[in-house]
């Protein structure tokens, strides 16, 4: 039984994307720091655009890690403040186009209004079908399975099953988008080639795409571009080579 969703190298269905450069961006054109993560910003809304255009139907934004706490407090409160911003203005566009918002990471350390907005964002969007955009806001590779193995555990202890049946099925039904289809392609702007904590279990098989554009750069040519790499790339999950063209493989082995 040949797997073509494995082997067949088409249009990504899952694209995540670490968008870097906002802050050397700005520095270029000699604008504080937060002049890029606006102009990032914009570009998000061309992102999400492209997507729908293209029929992707997952997106995935890292937008605030569990690490960038470390910045300058004024620059985390402005970043906080775009964010609350964009989820009062651009929620009702959003649903308008058959988009559905989800935001993964902890959200217990954002700011009760913004919490607020979120839920009622996701609530609003929930049943939107062209294209689901999960923005990742506080959120953290290391963080994501912790929460996992927690919930696993306690599953555990209410018996749903024992300790010596755990397999890795167990943390990977509760980790952050459990439900959707592991990233086909990640992207990471700015020239730097690490994950920097983002899905750091999610990505085991994804193709990456490293470029030197800055994220306020990264227009729809640039996309097409990482979109044209990923069309040539042979994705082997273990196999040989040989046994890919072949067909040769099986989606549950
Ligand atoms: C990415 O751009 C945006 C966030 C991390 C919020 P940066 O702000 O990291 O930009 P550079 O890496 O300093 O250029
Ligand atoms: C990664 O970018 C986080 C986001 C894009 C939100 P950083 O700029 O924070 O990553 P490092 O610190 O250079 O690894
Ligand atoms: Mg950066």
């Amino acid at each position: 039984m040949p797997c073509a969703d494995e082997t067949v190298p088409a249009l990504p269905r899952h694209v995540a994307v670490i968008m870097d450069g906002n802050g050397r961006w700005a520095h270029r054109q000699c604008l504080p720091r937060v002049a890029g993560h606006r102009r990032g910003a914009e570009v998000v809304r061309e992102m999400v655009q492209s997507c729908v255009d293209l029929g992707i139907p997952y997106l995935t934004l890292f937008a605030f890690s569990t690490e960038n706490w470390r910045r300058p407090a004024l620059e985390v409160r402005l970043l906080m403040n775009l964010f609350r911003l964009l989820l009062r203005r651009e929620v009702r566009k959003l649903h308008e186009n058959g988009v559905r918002l989800c935001i993964i990471g902890d959200r217990s350390a954002l700011e009760r209004d913004i919490r607020q907005l979120v839920e009622e964002a996701e609530a609003l969007t929930c049943n939107n079908k062209r294209l689901q955009l999960n923005l990742a806001v506080n959120y953290g590779g290391r963080w994501d399975i912790a929460q996992a193995a927690c919930a696993a555990i306690a599953a555990m202890q209410a018996g749903e099953f024992a300790l010596e049946d755990f397999s890795e099925a167990h943390i990977a039904r509760y980790l952050s988008l459990a439900d959707i289809a592991e990233p086909d392609l990640l992207i990471r702007t700015g020239g730097e080639e690490r994950i920097s904590n983002f899905l750091v279990w999610q990505l085991a098989y994804t193709e990456f795409y490293f470029c030197d554009t800055l994220w306020p750069d990264f227009d729809r040519t640039a996309l097409e571009h990482a979109l044209h790499s990923f069309a040539h790339r042979q994705r082997r999950f273990g196999r040989t080579g040989d046994q890919v063209l072949e067909g040769d493989c099986f989606a549950s082995d």
